[in-house]
């Protein structure tokens, strides 16, 4: 029997490319820590996503806002040592990035640094233009984020659809085709008209990602606690729930309870 290790092949961004090329579709979830991270990545998933999303689900705010620099590194780092095949994107968190590019240059630089990383992610278009830029001429793949952008949730005032008329259809197609000027290597486009997301996906060479864009964007991305069923009370239409993790956890921390009080467990088995 051999004992030559299995030579596992990383998903670098070229490989990204090659799959919008060959009409392969690409596979991206959210991934908080090291356990969730390592399942997911055996799973054979393309991307994972240390999203800002992190502030939501694992931190429990009602927006992605709060969370710091230091605690998506956490993030990133516990992930990065659960993978060995997916590529690695982290989100810049809010205030890391906007209007300074040289203050959103050292924030991706120390996500690369310290977590081994791969690529970060940036919210918005033509307005972090700079920023993006001189995150790019360091040499930090970047992957662009338009349509619905949460850390500008009290702009919009709603998580509704975006770009449903023209004027902010236009400006979405204007920033998309920037960003794969400038050098993004894929584009997350989140909650908008499926027509839209597919004008966008063959007006692009790069791969777009989407989240509630429909099912002609070259890849999709959702968070993992809401396909898993953790979360509960979040049911947009573009879901798709594969797991009732929250009654599957619940009823198994509830027969728990019930057997430690009823001094069911530990049994003499499970006992030294
Ligand atoms: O933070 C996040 O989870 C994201 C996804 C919604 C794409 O940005």
């Amino acid at each position: 029997m051999s004992t030559a290790k299995k030579e596992v092949k990383r998903v670098t961004t070229h490989v990204l490319q090659k799959m919008k090329n060959d009409g392969e579709r690409i596979s991206m979830i959210t991934a908080y820590d090291y356990s969730m991270a390592t399942i997911y990545d055996d799973a054979g998933i393309d991307v994972i996503l240390v999203g800002d999303s992190a502030s939501n689900v694992m931190a429990g705010h009602e927006t992605t806002l709060p969370i710091t620099l230091d605690q998506m590194i956490y993030h990133a780092q516990s992930v990065v040592r659960g993978v060995k095949r997916a590529l690695v994107v982290v989100d810049l968190p809010f205030g890391t990035y906007q209007g300074d590019s040289k203050k959103a240059l050292k924030s991706a630089i120390r996500i690369m640094k310290e977590s081994g990383a791969h690529a970060v992610k940036l919210e918005g278009g033509a307005m972090i233009k700079d920023s993006i830029e001189r995150i790019l001429k360091a040499g930090v793949p970047v992957m662009g984020h338009l349509g619905l952008t949460p850390q500008s949730i009290y702009k919009f005032g709603t998580y509704t659809v975006r770009a449903k008329e023209d004027a902010e259809a236009n400006q979405l197609m204007k920033d998309a085709l920037l960003l794969e000027k400038i050098g993004c290597f894929g584009i997350v486009i989140e909650k908008i008209p499926a027509e839209l997301g597919k004008n966008t996906t063959e007006s692009l060479s790069i791969p777009t990602i989407g989240i509630g864009a429909g099912k002609h964007m070259d890849g999709q991305v959702l968070v993992s606690h809401d396909l898993l069923g953790i979360t509960k009370e979040f049911n947009p239409r573009f879901l798709r729930r594969y797991l009732d993790l929250y009654t599957e956890i619940k009823g198994a921390v509830e027969s728990y309870i019930t057997d430690v009080k009823q001094r069911d467990f530990p049994s003499d088995k499970e006992q030294y």
